[in-house]
Order: C-alpha cells, then sequence, then structure tokens
C-alpha cells in the first residue's frame, strides 16, 4: 500500500501499459483516474478489475492534444477527489502514418506526429503544474523509452515487416530533456519530473524479432508490462522524494 489514497492519473490508461499501471496503482491503495480519449476502450478494461479496487477507479474523458480537453479533465477530477498526487503521461497519440520508414515519410505528417505526441505531453505536464502549484505539490512521471536514450538498433528490425520510426526517436528524447526542463523549472515548488524509459514490451512480437532483440539484453530479453511496476510505484511513492529529473531506464540492459 505505498500509494495509500494517493489520486493518480494516468493518460492512455487503457492502452497495453496503462492498464498494467491502473492495476498495479490500485493493488498499491492508489485512486486511479484513467484518463483516456477512448473511453469504451477504458470501460472495457474497468469492468474487469475487481470490485474493491473498482471502487477506486474513475474513467474521466481527455485528450491530451486539446486545450479545453486537459483543462475541463482536471477540474473534473479536482472536483471528484480534491486533490490531484500524481501525473503518468502515458498516451501515444499518433496518426494513420505513423510508423512509415524514414525515406516514406511525409512532412506534414512528421509534424503532425511530433506535434500531437511531444505537444500533448507538454499540455498535460503545463496544465497539471499548474494545478500542482496551486495545490503546493505535486509528481510527473513521463513514460519516454529507450529509444530516446539511444539510437535505434535498426538491424533487428531487418527482414521483419517493422520499423522504428524517426518520429520516436525524436518524440522520446524531446520528453527526456523536456522532463529536465521542468524539473528544475519548478525548484522550490514541491513538483517532481522524471522519466521512466522502458525497453521493449512484449505483445504478440514476431519470434523472430523477440530473439534479434534478445541478443543485446542481459537476461529475459523483451520485458512484460509488469516489469515495470516496480519503478513506477517508486517513482510515485515517497520513497524518491529527493529523485527529480531522472530517467530510470528498464530495459534488460539493452542500451549498455
Ligand atoms: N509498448 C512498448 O513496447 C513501449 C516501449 C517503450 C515505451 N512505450 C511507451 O509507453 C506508453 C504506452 O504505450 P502502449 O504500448 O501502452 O501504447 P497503446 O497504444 O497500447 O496505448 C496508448 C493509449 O493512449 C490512448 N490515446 C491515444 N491518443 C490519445 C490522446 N490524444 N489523448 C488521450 N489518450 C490517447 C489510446 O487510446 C491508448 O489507450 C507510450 O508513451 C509508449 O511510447 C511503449
Amino acid at each position: 500500500m505505498r500509494l495509500s489514497e494517493k489520486v493518480i492519473v494516468v493518460t492512455g490508461g487503457a492502452g497495453l501499459i496503462g492498464q498494467l499501471f491502473c492495476q498495479d496503482l490500485l493493488s498499491n491503495g492508489a485512486r486511479v483516474v484513467i484518463a483516456e480519449k477512448n473511453t469504451a476502450s477504458a470501460q472495457n478494461f474497468v469492468d474487469t478489475i475487481d470490485p474493491e479496487d473498482r471502487a477506486r477507479c474513475s474513467i474521466v474523458e481527455l485528450d491530451i492534444t486539446q486545450t479545453e480537453s486537459v483543462v475541463s479533465a482536471i477540474e473534473k477530477i479536482d472536483s471528484l477527489y480534491g486533490r490531484i498526487d500524481g501525473l503518468v503521461n502515458n498516451a501515444y497519440p499518433r496518426n494513420s502514418r505513423y510508423g512509415r520508414q524514414f525515406f516514406d515519410v511525409e512532412y506534414d505528417a512528421f509534424c503532425e506526429n511530433i506535434s500531437m505526441n511531444i505537444g500533448g505531453y507538454f499540455l498535460c505536464s503545463q496544465k497539471f503544474a499548474d494545478y500542482f502549484i496551486n495545490q503546493g505539490y505535486g509528481n510527473i512521471v513521463n513514460i519516454a523509452s529507450i529509444y530516446g536514450v539511444v539510437a535505434p538498433r535498426f538491424e533487428i528490425y531487418e527482414g521483419l515487416n517493422m520499423s522504428m520510426p524517426i518520429e520516436y526517436s525524436a518524440i522520446k528524447s524531446a520528453l527526456v530533456h523536456m522532463s529536465k526542463y521542468m524539473a528544475k523549472l519548478f525548484a522550490g515548488k514541491n513538483i517532481r519530473v522524471n522519466c521512466l524509459s522502458p525497453g521493449g514490451i512484449y505483445d504478440q512480437h514476431d519470434p523472430k524479432f523477440c530473439e534479434a532483440y534478445k541478443k543485446h539484453c542481459l537476461s529475459k530479453g523483451m520485458l512484460d508490462a509488469s516489469d515495470l511496476s516496480g519503478s513506477l510505484l517508486f517513482l510515485l511513492s515517497d520513497e524518491s522524494k529527493y529523485v527529480n529529473g531522472q530517467n530510470i531506464v528498464v530495459d534488460d540492459g539493452f542500451t549498455l
């Protein structure tokens, strides 16, 4: 019960990693707000949660790319709980042209993906930080990635219908640095900003990819979303009170 009574907002909380985060936060006593664009998917997820935990969980509609949506979500959460202890910036917006090979990426699609993703993270961080300043405390955890830290290992995608988009590197590296910027900007305001950078999370990937990926790791290879929980709980708890502006990489040594 490391997060007993803390109110934690998880953007994109109905996604692959978001669901695991929400469940772990609930299991550790938090009150969890699933802040989602896809509320139907959030509802489907909530229906699977144990009733005791479900009572501490709510869904708030949020589009991280729309100012009015972010502002009204914060108002709604405040009216529900009267406080917000932590924000997990985890949503993953992308357009239909996201994921193309480098030479096939069109300029406007590149700009739109960057804008939706890093722009959305900026927007949420800005509006929640404003709330946190008035409240007197707050905690932001940005979900970045190994590819915000190192260049892609292109060789592991060879021969497979997969790519590591240029947008992803731009977004995640910017997020790591933006987190440091905000941590320092909020000096003296009792607001922490850190990153959690996961390695590849297994989701029915091609076994050939998993094998190639694992060659760069030290034991397990592709991780499960649950392997991130300890680090997330740590960053959201008071145990990490003086950890600020940092990036915790959870990748089984992939980036070494
Ligand atoms: N899956 C991985 O291997 C992996 C590895 C490293 C980092 N990450 C990061 O973890 C985070 C979550 O990834 P995931 O794999 O769970 O993604 P996902 O696509 O499974 O889930 C993303 C969620 O974000 C929601 N969303 C999309 N646009 C939104 C918007 N505009 N406003 C609010 N919500 C929106 C979607 O509805 C979805 O529920 C992402 O930031 C991703 O970059 C993932």
